[in-house]
């Protein structure tokens, strides 16, 4: 590790004062301990020669400053420790809101959480207007709150209801939103950024310090709403509601009270499990990046990166295949999309096109690039145009003998490197792949519904699935943007089975007679974003009920399956999917109700059952099973479960992972 300093300053020939963020031993610069002693020394130094005017700036390519190194922050074991954090930090950037001359902040590259708190107590901001120019105060989103000075310093700047609203929000800006909400004072080309700031820096200079509008203040009915919306979107995590007090109080308080406030709040919360809790997920998601098959394989004599896949094909053109092709021709790929018929096609493609339609209505696309995306997908209902494809991914119905069939016919049609890719939920990939020729290509790369929105995909590793095959697909996954996790191959890998057995104990309680909203409202209560029943709905009652069928036929001894969705099946209610709109709940108008049809199906008096008891149990049986399937070897660790589970299946972040959540009430 080098020992040269992470910040260091220098004065210009015209009196300015330059400050530089440029940590030698990483990527990104971040504030610790050394970082803050190395600015504290650069500001001092700075201070005790006559300069103008300072400005402040990143040396890297695209991080201005990230925020705090969370590995510091994440050890804070008590209030007082992270009270006193705080408090340093305030004290540090203190030194340049009270520096003796104005101080300019000149960002290029992600400004987040601290490093926009640094800018706060600058005098003057200016960004660049490069695309990896992101600004703002993220803390929320990891569980803690602003407490370098954001909860006091930017309800001054942009009054507390425009304050809230971004804190809460927890997304970094891009500069010329951020210009427009008023986070920034001023935008500038990149290659002009650090001549802009001198300029600015020279013109405070002369002027002195810019003097801004008292910032409007908000009555209590905001804060109550505010709170109250927090409450039942955020189930009561503290830093929202912490957010809010600090801001709330803090208003009627002079700057250096509301930043003593601050660090009380914010040491509470920084020690508290909420936001452990969350720091240990942001780490379960960025191991993502450095993930490998390592685990899973010996290592290889000579190691050397996968190429790039260039054509992709995906066979069934359905709700599976369809979002598949829209997510690979998004990120770049060539896409050949097959099914049994011209109308197939035509659907698929009709979906394809408003997912396409949404992406560019939402922002996430211009129209120009949804176009040329959409016309690299081509269509066909003959297997010999996958030819060329790197990979062929099949979507069909999940029928083994249908998918083997497949397989076979695909064998003798695409190149020998071509790896062959199923997508199906539950069912063994070596079953699948017994017709292939050459099985060592074949592998289990499971998306998860909606493609567009969800981000997990669980790659499948069957008895014959070669290293290079895994390699090649993992960076395949990763090239696609999506959270990967590796399992074994084993009847409903981790999620799908998981899931439906939490399901399925959920339909046996109410098959005891426990009423719908007593069991969604109890999980929902506890952190799901939704409860089981309703989850039926929405996955559909047929998908439900195979599933059942299918976990009835690999866990025979284990597996008691509830009766209930065969019978809502037959009397025609299938959830939520494809314009159906009974099922647990009816839909009408998209208005959501209890559905008094399902009386019907109910077997004696309703039983009552407290939350707690039917969270306990649910959640003990997802506990369960992982355990079960940790010690079959499906997944590697509970951190891959923990993982899977956050991003398949909406595990609210705040309870910091299924198994980590056991762990910390002992139940495992
Ligand atoms: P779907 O029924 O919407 O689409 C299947 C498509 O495959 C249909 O268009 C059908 O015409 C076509 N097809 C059937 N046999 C074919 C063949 N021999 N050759 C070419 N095309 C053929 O089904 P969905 O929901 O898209 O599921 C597809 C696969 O993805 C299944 O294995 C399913 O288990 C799996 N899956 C489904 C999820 C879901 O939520 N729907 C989630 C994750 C995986």
């Amino acid at each position: 590790m080098s020992n040269a300093p992470t910040v260091t300053h220098s004065v210009d020939a015209d009196g300015i004062g330059w400050i530089v963020f440029d940590d030698p031993a990483s990527r990104a610069n971040v504030f610790n301990p050394p970082t803050q002693a190395a600015l504290r020394a650069a500001v001092e130094a700075l201070a005790a020669q006559p300069v103008k005017a300072v400005v402040v700036l990143s040396g890297k390519e695209k991080i201005f400053i990230a925020g705090a190194d969370l590995k510091w922050l994440g050890k804070i074991g008590h209030a007082a420790e992270g009270q006193q954090a705080s408090r340093d930090g305030q004290a540090l950037f203190g030194l340049l809101d009270h520096f003796k001359a104005p101080v300019v902040c000149a960002i290029h590259g992600a400004c987040a959480g601290g490093g926009y708190e640094l800018a706060l107590a600058c005098h003057w901001r200016i960004a660049s207007e490069a695309k990896e120019t992101v600004i703002g105060l993220p803390e929320v989103g990891i569980g803690l709150i602003p407490g370098w000075g954001g909860c006091a310093r930017l309800p001054r700047l942009l009054g507390a209801p425009a304050a809230v609203d971004h804190i809460l929000k927890a997304q970094l800006l891009p500069a010329a939103e951020a210009f427009k909400a008023g986070l920034v004072d001023e935008l500038a080309p990149a290659a002009e950024l650090k001549a802009r700031a001198k300029a600015a820096a020279l013109a405070l200079a002369a002027s002195g310090r810019p003097a801004r509008a008292a910032a409007a203040p908000a009555d209590a009915a905001f804060f109550a709403d505010q709170r109250k919306a927090a409450f039942s979107r955020l189930r009561g995590q503290p830093a929202p509601l912490a957010v809010l007090d600090a801001v709330e109080k803090g208003a009627g308080l002079g700057l250096d009270a509301a930043l003593d406030l601050e660090a009380a709040l914010f040491g509470e919360i920084a020690a508290g499990e909420v936001a452990k809790n969350m720091v240990h997920v942001f780490f379960l998601k960025d191991a993502v990046k450095k993930l490998t098959v390592d685990a899973w394989f010996p290592k290889p004599a000579d190691a050397h990166a996968p190429a790039p896949f260039k054509s992709i094909g995906v066979i069934g053109a359905g709700v599976m295949g369809s979002g598949i092709a829209q997510w690979c021709a998004a990120r770049g790929y060539g896409v050949i999309l097959s099914d049994t018929s011209r109308e197939a096609l035509d659907r698929g493609v009709a979906v394809i096109r408003s997912l396409f339609d949404e992406a560019v209505k939402r922002g996430k696309m211009s129209h120009d690039t949804a176009h040329r995306c959409m016309g690299s997908i081509g269509i066909s209902t003959d297997l010999y145009d996958f030819g060329d494809c790197d990979i062929v991914i099949e979507a069909i119905v999940e029928n083994v003998a249908v998918k083997q069939k497949v397989f076979a016919e695909l064998s003798g049609i695409v190149r020998p490197d071509c790896i062959l890719a199923s997508n199906t939920s539950a069912l063994p990939i070596d079953e699948l792949a017994a017709t292939a020729t050459n099985p060592g290509r074949t592998i289990g790369i499971h998306f998860f519904n909606p493609v567009s929105r969800m981000p997990l995909i669980e790659m499948v590793l069957s008895p014959h699935t070669t290293r290079e095959t895994a390699d090649r697909a993992l960076a395949f996954a990763k090239a696609l943007g999506k959270s990967p996790v590796l399992c074994r191959s084993s009847p409903g890998f981790y999620v799908t089975r998981a899931l439906f057995f939490y399901l399925n104990e959920a339909c046996l309680l109410w098959e005891q007679g426990v009423p719908t909203d007593a069991l969604d409202k109890a999980m929902r209560d506890w952190g799901w974003p939704m409860g089981p029943m309703r989850l039926i709905d929405e996955v559909g009652v047929d998908v439900t009920d195979f599933i059942y069928g299918e976990m009835r036929h690999y866990f025979p001894q284990r597996f008691r399956g509830a009766t209930v969705c065969s019978r809502m099946l037959a009397a025609g209610l299938k959830g939520r999917k494809n314009g159906a709109s009974t099922g647990f709940y009816t839909y009408e108008g998209g208005k959501e109700a209890l559905n008094p049809a399902m009386q019907q199906f109910a077997s004696g008096a309703a039983r009552a059952m407290d939350a707690k008891a039917i969270q306990d149990h649910l959640n003990g049986v997802m506990i369960a099973e992982t355990k079960r399937i940790l010690d079959e070897g499906v997944l590697k660790s509970a951190d891959d479960a923990d993982f899977a589970l956050l991003m398949g299946a909406g595990f609210p972040a705040f309870r910091g992972g299924l198994m980590r959540s056991a762990k910390s009430v002992g139940l495992c």
